[in-house]
């Protein structure tokens, strides 16, 4: 029957125990981490468009929608959703987001930014979230 030295046993826990003490956490706590941050997802306001028009995300996923003027006051707005930012000029507006239920859901420009602010609007598409396994 073989054994392990019981020196070498020594070492391999006093490793152990240097490895937890030094704050590095474990592997599996570092992707959940990750995986918990939102997507990001830049639109660019300027008259008289969003751009992109259509932003997709998924039912469930958490986004956050950098919403920037590229010239004076706009604003993203999602009726359906409740959601309503200024977007001053020159300024980049963060807008966190998860979606639950799929569908397409209108984007308007909720501050007026000359003629053209009626034409100006976007999609936002939420689609369904696959099944798990997929
Ligand atoms: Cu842009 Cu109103």
């Amino acid at each position: 029957m073989f054994m392990y030295p019981r020196r070498a046993i020594r070492i391999a826990i006093a490793a152990t125990t240097l490895a937890l003490s030094a704050g590095a956490p474990p592997a599996d706590a570092v992707s959940a981490r990750q995986s918990s941050q939102p997507r990001v997802i830049e639109v660019v306001a300027r008259r008289y468009a969003f751009e992109p028009a259509q932003v997709e995300v998924v039912a469930g996923e958490p986004v956050r929608i950098m919403v920037r003027s590229g010239d004076g006051l706009h604003g993203f707005s999602v009726p359906k959703l409740r959601i309503k930012k200024e977007i001053p000029r020159g300024e980049t507006v963060a807008i966190e987001l998860t979606a639950d239920t799929p569908g397409e859901f209108p984007i308007l420009c909720s501050e007026f930014c000359g003629d053209g602010h009626e034409e100006m609007k976007g999609l936002l598409i939420v689609k369904t979230r696959p099944a798990k396994g997929q």
